[in-house]
């Protein structure tokens, strides 16, 4: 609603309250509820994910599916506590179609990224984060407003207009994905090695 666009949210919690009721694109129909981000405002380090998946669409929570079981796992092993990080989307809303009952994820448009960003800048406003970790591609068009090769620019520290530095790396569920055991164990250790490098440079 406009009139609630018209003011920035200065709290997380305002942040919260309006994903709820935004109506910036259509995807509110879609989802169960919006899905802020989560961890504390004093976060140096910010996570942005894609979208919100099935089951964070029903747990109002970001990266508690299989996707983030993941990302636990590689934090884990990285030495990162994902409770002094801020984890969070680009996409607030889960899109999706049905197939039967199951609920499959669509990857959002660049036009969802455009309007949610909105959501996005007001979280980076409030919790003024060191690093920005994008993960995976539709997360470097959100944080970059551009696409970029995931592979040429993981391990660097990329300047962002707001002081945060950016740094991207892969998104969780392409390492659930790939299929052959080996290339997928030499995968997740990049990831691992990504999320070192933005945790060290965060602090
Ligand atoms: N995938 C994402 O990009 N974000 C989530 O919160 C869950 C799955």
């Amino acid at each position: 609603d406009a009139t609630y666009d018209a003011t920035v949210p200065t709290t997380l919690e305002e942040v919260w309250g309006g994903v709820q009721v935004c109506r910036r694109c259509e995807l509110y129909r879609e989802g169960t509820q919006g899905v802020a981000g989560e961890g504390p405002k004093t976060a140096k380090l910010m996570f942005v994910g894609e979208q919100p998946g099935d089951q964070e669409d029903l747990a109002g929570k970001p990266f508690v599916g299989p996707a983030g079981k993941v990302l636990d796992r590689a934090l884990d092993e990285a030495g990162v506590p994902r409770g002094e990080t801020f984890v969070t989307n680009a996409v607030k809303h889960f899109r999706h179609e049905l197939r039967g009952k199951r609920r499959l994820h669509k990857t959002p448009d660049a036009g969802h990224v455009e309007a949610c960003r909105w959501w996005l800048d007001a979280e980076r406003a409030i919790v003024r984060p060191r690093v920005i970790v994008a993960l995976g591609g539709t997360a470097v068009l959100s944080v970059f407003g551009k696409p970029m090769a995931i592979g040429k620019f993981r391990q660097q520290a990329i300047q962002l207009p707001d002081q945060a530095q950016g740094v991207v790396t892969y998104h969780p569920s392409y390492l659930l994905r790939v299929p052959d055991a080996e290339v997928k164990a030499k995968a997740f250790a990049l990831f691992v090695d990504d999320l070192k490098f933005a945790w060290k440079l965060a602090a």
